[in-house]
């Protein structure tokens, strides 16, 4: 077992701004590079290793886009979903994290709960990276700002509007505003508002997060107007959200209150009708598809700097 703590990649909050930015860096380069990644630009572990998947809930993008990723690394991965392991039986997450870390190079996991994660995490001996859990989806966000940048340029200064609920995807964005330095335009019902804590901790760095009931008024100007699904895995009260997000749907009347030239994005699964219309979807603002590609370029790159580039 190695002395050193292992690269996990846990929050956006818990990193540098240094590491981070080298990271959607390096994520840039990869995507450049295409399939075949220069050796220059890997650390040498990576040749062989293996990560293992283990998923609590579905998912299309994070599945896939993370098992081309490694295997256009030249590693390997094993995929499993969580009724496939023993902790269905009642073993303890802190000896599967004991056990996989004896047999794999990194681990990455999509746990219903924040907890799990962060209980792996703490007796996990090689990297551990968060594929989305109730809290968080920094992986996505990582992907999310590469894709910004493509259209946009770099994203300090710029100002990104999120419209919806104040979910784990929003909560990624937050960490992001402050360790890129953008400024974040938060438009949500008062019940569906992020987490207190966040804003505490926004506050306290110094970042720039305005939070409003009024769709409108996030949006006003923005650079990029971004939203969710209403109803993320797990959530239990359908109903009472389709009702309170309804007026944070982003139609075309939404986006022109936005910057000229704003982009829309999205992490997909979509749900048109819901928060967003097919127009705007299906229109030239929306970069979901490049959004979704842009997973596998940044997860090489969280990949590369977790096994230590
Ligand atoms: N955006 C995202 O994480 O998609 P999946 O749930 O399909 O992985
Ligand atoms: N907020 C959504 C994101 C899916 C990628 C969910 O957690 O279901």
């Amino acid at each position: 077992m190695s002395s050193t703590s292992p690269r996990h990649f846990i929050d956006i909050n818990l990193l540098t701004a240094a590491t981070l930015r080298s990271i959607v860096d390096t994520a840039h380069a990869m995507k450049r590079a295409g399939k075949r990644v220069p050796a220059k630009m890997l650390p040498n572990s990576i040749a062989d290793a293996i990560l293992v998947m283990i998923f609590e809930k579905p998912s299309t993008r994070t599945r896939v886009s993370f098992d081309v990723a490694m295997r256009q690394l030249g590693g390997q991965t094993i995929m499993l979903n969580d009724t496939d392991l023993q902790i269905g039986r009642g073993e303890s997450i802190a000896d599967t994290a004991r056990v996989l870390s004896r047999y794999v190079d990194a681990i990455m996991l999509r746990a219903n709960s924040h907890e799990t994660l962060i209980e792996f995490a703490r007796h996990a001996t090689v990297p551990l990276i968060n594929g989305l859990t109730d809290v968080s989806h920094p992986c996505q966000i990582m992907a999310d700002i590469v894709t910004f940048e493509e259209a946009k340029g770099p994203i300090a200064g710029h100002s990104i509007a999120w419209v919806g609920d104040g979910n784990n995807v929003a909560t990624s964005w937050i960490h992001a505003a402050v360790q890129f330095d953008f400024e974040l335009r938060f438009g949500c019902p008062d019940s569906l508002r992020p987490d207190p804590t966040i804003e505490k901790w926004v506050n306290q760095q110094k970042g720039r997060l305005l939070i409003t009931d009024d769709a409108a008024e996030a949006v006003r100007g923005a650079d990029c107007v971004v939203t969710d699904t209403w109803v993320s895995m797990g959530d239990k009260d359908e109903k009472r959200r389709k009702a309170l997000l309804q007026p944070y749907a982003v139609t075309e009347t939404l986006m022109q209150k936005a910057g000229k030239d704003a982009i829309f994005m999205h992490c997909l699964p979509a749900y048109r009708g819901n928060e967003v219309t097919d127009e705007v979807i299906e229109g030239p603002q929306s970069v979901v598809f490049d959004e979704a590609e842009n997973r596998l370029h940044a997860q090489k790159a969280i990949l590369a700097w977790c096994l230590g580039a």
